[in-house]
């Protein structure tokens, strides 16, 4: 079989609960439509959420991969996912979090490296603290998405990302303002944000995105963007959500 050599796209933030696992498994459910394969890894170790949205039972995670790694038994990447349909397949997190301090950070580069080589897209799922583990999975992203709230504390910490990616001069991040999760929160518009920032906001999560239904569809293990109902109630996201899949995909590899 070819070798693939699939895109790494990571969803972070610098703020807890501002909707990225949420944006993780809709830009899932986006890709597949585009007909991808798509590896949704769940790297928010302390906080692993996405094989609990998604209703996926069993024990293999992230951890099995590091611990086989370490003792040389590692074979394949699919022996350690849990397929969620044709296209999605997720590496989960632990869900203990006693056994996520034994991931050492000098596995997930790897980890990444050997997953792209069977995947189209990994998706990954971040925390938003900025340790060892985050630099390396940021190191080997080929995109970043920083997802932010209407929030003064957000858009601050934003303006000292972006100063500190300037001066390294890298520019394969994407900001995004989610403006369906702190709907009532609007005292600064785009353009008040993109001021202080002194960056855009490149794409927005509108609030007429924000779905009381949520905790059902989470209980049922259905993604957003997968399911008729808010696709067809929803065409100003969906339409948004198909340009940043877009706009990712043709971002040259670093
Ligand atoms: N579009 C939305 N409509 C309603 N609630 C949402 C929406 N997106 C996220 N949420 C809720 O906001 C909370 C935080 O979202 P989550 O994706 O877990 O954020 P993070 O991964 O950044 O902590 C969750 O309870 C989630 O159900
Ligand atoms: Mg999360």
């Amino acid at each position: 079989m070819a070798v693939k050599q699939g895109k790494i796209f990571t969803v972070t933030s610098m703020k807890g609960g501002t909707g990225k696992t949420t944006t993780v498994l809709n830009l899932a459910g986006i890709f597949k439509r585009m007909g991808k394969k798509v590896l949704i890894i769940d790297m928010d170790f302390y906080g692993s959420a996405v094989a609990a949205s998604l209703n996926l039972d069993g024990d293999r995670s992230i951890y099995n991969v590091v611990d086989d790694l370490t003792n040389n038994r590692f074979d394949y990447i699919d022996n350690y996912v849990l397929s969620y349909d044709d296209n999605i397949d997720v590496l989960a997190a632990p869900k203990d979090p006693r056994i996520a301090t034994k991931i050492g950070s000098k596995y997930l580069g790897i980890i990444l490296t050997k997953a792209s080589m069977k995947y189209d897209i990994l998706l990954v799922d971040t925390n938003y603290v900025i340790d060892e583990n985050k630099l390396i999975i940021l190191d080997h992203s080929d995109e970043i998405i920083y997802l932010m709230t209407n929030d003064p504390i957000d858009i601050k910490n934003m303006k000292s990302m972006i100063s500190i990616y300037k001066d390294m001069d890298k520019k394969n991040y994407k900001i995004v303002l989610n403006e369906a999760i702190d709907c009532n929160r609007s005292y600064f518009n785009k353009y008040d944000i993109k001021n202080i920032m002194k960056d855009n906001v490149d794409y927005t999560i509108p609030s007429s995105f924000h779905m009381k239904s949520i905790d059902k569809l989470v209980l049922d293990g259905k993604i957003m963007t997968l399911d008729k109902t808010v696709q067809l109630k929803n065409k100003k996201a969906m339409k948004n959500f198909d340009l940043i899949a877009k706009a990712l995909l043709r971002e040259k590899k670093k």
